[in-house]
């Protein structure tokens, strides 16, 4: 089924092919659209002197182990420099540095695209970012903008006209309750009072197709995270999510190629 956007439903590299490469670095990025993923993702921060830097945690610690744990947000881009970002996932990887948006976006290929997630809800990072996409004039349009944060989400529509911006939400389901965090149509409301493009979820075990479809008809985008598993990733594209973000983009491009 195509997606929202008028193509296939997106195969998005979460952290870029982190199956393989050290999560969010170059290496990682330029991995996912070797394997053709059609979108990367990576979680974004500012730097003390104001830097966009892709890193997950808010501590260096688990991605940089065995050296100064720094606390991004206290540090300046020269210091996080001085870390490792590499070699804890392979020794071929070792002296991989810390990227930032500016290098992260210039290895974009043509057509493909990135998700940005902001861990931090300052507006000052969504002002960093608009300065940085426009200045190397990246297309908006093969941008999502994602957040657990809804006033990152709110500062995006506020900063960025025509920004993609989803709310990421942590949908549980609990099989023992047989009942999900939040219904249907709470998160359709809540879709609408942030007034933002839609959502970005992860409880896809009980995502039943009328939610797709409500969706859909409310031209809201839905995107699923983390989808390694094949069968799972399948149902989700009969089911016509816009995109599947997965550790594994190569893996789930061949599954559907040979659907
Ligand atoms: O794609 C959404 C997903 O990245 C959110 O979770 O913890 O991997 O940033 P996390
Ligand atoms: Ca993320």
């Amino acid at each position: 089924m195509l997606n929202k956007f008028g193509g296939e439903t997106y195969i998005i590299a979460h952290r870029g092919a982190s199956h393989e490469a050290p999560e969010n670095t170059i290496p990682s990025f330029e991995l996912a659209f070797k394997e053709n993923a059609d979108f990367i993702e990576g979680d974004f921060r500012l730097t003390k002197d104001g830097k966009v830097v892709c890193i997950h945690d808010a501590l260096t610690k688990r991605t940089a182990p065995g050296q100064k744990n720094f606390r991004v947000s206290k540090r300046t881009y020269d210091e996080l420099l001085e870390l490792d970002f590499g070699l804890w996932k392979r020794e071929k990887y070792t002296g991989i540095k810390i990227p930032t948006l500016e290098e992260i976006l210039k290895i974009i290929p043509r057509g493909k695209g990135i998700v940005i997630e902001l861990k931090e809800k300052n507006i000052e990072l969504v002002r960093a970012i608009k300065s940085i996409i426009e200045e190397l004039n990246f297309p908006l349009e093969k941008i999502f903008f994602i957040s657990f944060h809804t006033e990152a989400i709110l500062n995006v529509i506020k900063e960025i006209k025509n920004a993609k911006a989803l709310w990421l939400y942590d949908w549980r389901y609990s099989f023992r309750k047989k009942k999900s965090s939040k219904t249907e149509q709470k998160i359709i409301s809540k879709i609408k009072a942030l007034g933002c493009g839609g959502i970005d979820i992860n409880a896809t075990q009980n995502l039943s197709f009328s939610f797709v479809e409500k969706l859909r008809a409310d031209g809201f985008a839905l995107l699923t995270y983390t989808i390694d598993d094949l069968d799972l990733a399948l149902k989700l594209f009969d089911l016509g999510v816009d995109g599947i973000t997965t550790n594994y983009p190569g893996k789930i491009r061949k599954a559907l190629a040979e659907k």
